[in-house]
């Protein structure tokens, strides 16, 4: 069969990478991918968010698959799209990625399904939200956190320890709509103590059959200090989800919002994310997520020894029931290196060096996330593959450098050994990933 896959950052190489290694799977293409999936698949020129051009892609070379890596599409609806047109597609639908598209969505099911999260109020006028802190009047004080409505690249989320620095906020949310129309409605929270872990699950509606749990390091800086990044390294298990907590999440967080989604006409298919704060072995939702987490996907996936195919085509036809995952016992960890300036702006176009050897080295896996190939004007005649041609740097996090070990310890030195081998003019990463595993 053939599968699509959309998206071009680490977590659709490691999508590309597990497909391939389906033998259900002759034939994977990459819309649009980057230098790793075009070594698994064939890249192709068609944005992520040009609906109609995949769909027209898909039918014409009898696409049997399509999975959808990140959120925008989901939200845009391109899984309603391709089954109007009779196509094959893993991913919510428009109304079921709302989940993830619209946080004042999202807190409304929590509270009407009666999941644990942080007390909130909703916002659509900013005098209002002033008020509402100014006054704290129904009960909420600082530390506070303010997140805008929309999809807001992961930077929409902002913790304030003064209610000037809330007021500030709500200005720079509502007014200067700093995020366009994601900041038109607020959220205003509690702020919650306690270590964030991810929990991501398979649904096809009724079932859900969770994946191995991950934790990721979202600050630029070691120690988990600075700005807010798309995540810097990652790791699995989770030592914090133990077999009581998974429970727990099951039964508190994941059975509630898909019957919820169910009873609202909004039947959920697809990966089901939840970002949670864990404290004294009780989660509390932070936020869904519609797709898989990136990084978390690259050592979650690099565990997986199921074929993931016949899950994600169960998941579509609704027959998830009595599916069964097999996972490594070993742990990984991914180290994600970045461009010099990340998350701010930051240089692109550096030549990448060492991939070569790091290929070689055994339980080790270089996951590409913003590369490209720079085609010489006279191309040397190599079939498929990146050999001969250079790699550069095109994106702000470049690399998820991920080893498998025995556990965790051991996975963290093989990672860092691939990621020495590794070189660019400003390549960055942090030093101490995975260590929060071993505490
Ligand atoms: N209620 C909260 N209490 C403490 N920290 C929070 C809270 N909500 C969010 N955060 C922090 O902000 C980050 C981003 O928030 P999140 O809801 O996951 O939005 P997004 O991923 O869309 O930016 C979280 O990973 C967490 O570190
Ligand atoms: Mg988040």
């Amino acid at each position: 069969m053939k599968v699509l896959v959309i998206g071009s950052g680490g977590r659709e190489h490691a999508l590309v990478w597990k497909i391939a290694r389906s033998p259900l799977v002759g034939k994977i293409y990459c819309a649009p991918g980057n230098a790793g999936t075009s070594e698994g698949a064939e890249n192709i020129d068609i944005e992520p968010t040009n609906i109609e051009g995949l769909a027209e892609f898909a039918s014409k070379n009898s696409i049997t698959l399509t999975v959808v890596g990140p959120e925008m599409p989901l939200t845009l609806g391109i899984v309603n799209e391709f089954e109007k047109r009779g196509l094959r597609i893993f991913g919510p639908s428009k109304e079921a990625a709302e989940i993830e598209g619209s946080k004042v969505f999202a807190k409304y099911m929590m509270k009407k399904y009666g999941m644990p999260t942080a007390r909130y109020e909703s916002f659509n006028s900013p005098d209002e939200a002033k008020e509402y802190i100014e006054k704290g009047s129904r009960g909420i004080s600082i530390p506070l956190v303010i997140k805008a409505d929309g999809l807001a690249a992961g930077k929409g989320v902002v913790i304030c320890q003064t209610k000037e620095e809330a007021v500030k906020t709500i200005d720079s949310i509502m007014v200067e709509k700093r995020f366009g129309s994601a900041g038109d409605k607020i959220i205003i929270e509690e702020y919650l103590k306690g270590e964030e872990a991810s929990f991501m699950a398979f649904s096809d509606g009724e079932t859900i059959i969770p994946l191995a749990s991950a934790q990721d390091h979202k600050q630029i800086y070691d120690g988990d200090i600075g700005p807010n990044t798309g995540g810097m390294g990652a790791y699995s298990p989770a030592p914090i989800i133990t077999e009581k907590v998974e429970k727990d999440i099951i039964d508190t967080i994941m059975k509630p919002l898909l019957i919820g989604m169910k009873k609202e006409g909004r039947s959920y298919k697809g990966i089901l994310y939840a970002g949670l704060m864990i404290a004294e072995g009780k989660s509390f939702v932070l936020e869904f997520n519609c797709r898989l987490g990136d990084p978390e996907t690259q050592p979650v996936l690099a565990r997986m020894k199921s074929d993931i195919v016949p899950i994600m085509m169960a998941a579509v036809e609704g027959k998830l029931k009595g599916k069964e995952i097999q996972w490594r016992d070993e742990a990984s960890v991914c180290v994600v290196m970045a461009a010099k300036g990340y998350p701010d702006a930051y240089e692109k176009g550096k030549e990448i060096r060492g991939l070569e050897d790091a290929k070689k080295m055994a339980h080790l896996i270089v996951f590409h996330a913003g590369t490209s190939i720079l085609i010489p004007p006279h191309p040397p005649l190599i079939k498929g593959g990146m050999g001969g041609f250079k790699i550069l740097t095109s994106g702000g996090r470049v690399l998820g450098v991920t080893a498998i070990g025995a556990d965790i310890k051991t996975a963290i030195d093989t990672a860092y050994k691939g990621v020495n081998l590794i070189s660019w003019d400003g390549a960055y990463y942090r030093k101490d990933i995975g260590k929060k595993a071993l505490r």
